[in-house]
């Protein structure tokens, strides 16, 4: 690691930890080591704000401030104490501790002692040096201290994100299942979606996965519109603004105008269609969407060849009689993929529950993720003339 190098940690759900290596490297950090449903890597000060705005499936970013060994309380705080706080953060700014107990069922500490020990030392820290001691905020911190203890040692650092990373701001309520802007990208992903293929979403609900799409063929960053004072960074006394802007507008200026294929999508009902629109709006991608409502059993493929991504629909605790529609519902979307999307590649995210089995065809690859709580796979299809279909029992 370079001398100057900050050491970071992005976080993920331990499913898609391998697309978000794939985007660390394209964005040239170094050291990539995955963890568990973490990431660590270290980068310059520019690929520090580079990831806060370019990256698509992280969850979180954090900067370490310091590891040490702390094999007790009192080997906590006092290194805790031992740090120059002040010198990280002004003590006219908010803050939060966020304990994380890395050991399972550890006896030794629980998250809220974690927090306790960290802050008392960080409290003293501010007292002995600048006699103040800055607030706790526990709805909306400007400074958010993750300290992570695992093994007798302890990591602390920023969350320099603040605000999630799934919450990219163009998402409106309306529609009852909405995926994390983060899983659809991860999805986009995991599919070989780069923006060099027509798209299709054909039951887009609020036009997520879409949206991510878009954003991906424009070659747009999922955080350019986060609004100034919204990434945790800015409260920190390492910030530089005038750095912070330069990337801002380099990674603004690597805009496409235009995706070089078209994306579409649709949905059954004409209220989502329109929700997606509206949301495709917010994200200043809309004019780059074609939405459109109908049946999937009755689209039209956009294009000779190109990837559909899209999550079916799948209620939690069904009836019998929904379990018949859901049944013949995906023997439906399994006969219009053979029928009618030869040359194409087909990406489904289906809950683990759900009567997928019917769909029939063989598929490429089977990727188990987590939708939420619910788990689920994506079963990925290379469709061909002559695709055939299976028996759901083979
Ligand atoms: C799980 S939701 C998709 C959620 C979406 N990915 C999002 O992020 O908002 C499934 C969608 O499929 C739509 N749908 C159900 N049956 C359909 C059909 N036969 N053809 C097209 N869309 C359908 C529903 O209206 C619903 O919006």
């Amino acid at each position: 690691m370079k001398v100057d190098e900050l050491r970071l940690i992005a976080t993920c759900p331990e499913e898609t930890k391998d697309v978000l290596i794939t985007e660390l490297k394209q964005l040239g950090v170094s050291n990539i080591e995955p963890a568990y449903r973490a990431v660590h890597f270290s980068a310059s000060e520019e690929q520090f704000y580079q990831a806060h705005l370019r990256l698509r499936t992280a969850s979180r970013i954090l900067r370490v401030i310091k590891e040490f060994p702390a094999k007790s309380p009192e080997m906590l705080y006092s290194q805790a104490r031992r740090l120059n706080w002040p010198e990280l953060f002004g003590v006219e700014r908010t803050y939060l501790i966020e304990g994380v107990p890395g050991d399972r069922g550890s006896e030794f500490m629980r998250a809220n002692d974690i927090s306790k020990k960290v802050r008392e030392g960080l409290q003293d820290s501010f007292q002995r040096r600048v006699g103040q001691i800055p607030k706790v905020d526990l709805k909306e911190p400007k400074v958010i201290i993750v300290a992570f203890l695992a093994g007798g040692r302890c990591v602390l650092s920023f969350d320099t994100s603040g605000k999630a990373l799934h919450k990219r701001g163009y998402r409106q309520e309306g529609h009852p299942a909405p995926i994390k802007e983060t899983l659809a990208a991860s999805l986009l992903m995991l599919a070989g979606y780069d923006g060099s293929q027509p798209f299709l979403d054909p039951m887009c609900g609020s036009g997520t996965i879409a949206i991510e799409a878009a954003m991906i063929a424009l070659g747009k960053a999922p955080q350019i519109h986060r609004p100034k004072g919204q990434f945790q960074f800015e409260w920190l006394r390492s910030f530089n603004r005038e750095l912070w802007r330069t990337v801002q507008e380099s990674v603004r200026a690597e805009r496409q105008a235009e995706p070089s294929f078209p994306i579409v999508a649709s949905d059954i009902s004409e209220t989502y269609t329109e929700l997606a629109r509206r949301n495709a709006l917010k994200a200043r991608v809309e004019k780059h969407i074609t939405f459109a409502s109908g049946k999937f059993q009755d689209i039209v493929p956009p294009a000779p060849t190109g990837i559909l991504v899209t999550n079916l629909p799948y209620g939690e605790r069904l009836s019998k009689a929904s379990l018949d529609d859901l049944t013949a519902l995906y023997k439906e979307i399994g006969d219009t993929l053979k029928q009618r999307f030869a040359g194409w590649r087909a990406a489904l995210l289906v809950a683990e529950e759900s009567p997928y089995k019917v769909i029939g065809l063989k598929t490429t690859r089977r990727i188990n993720l987590l939708n939420g709580s619910i788990p689920c796979k994506l079963l990925i299809y290379d469709l061909y003339a002559g695709t055939k279909r299976k028996t759901p029992a083979s």
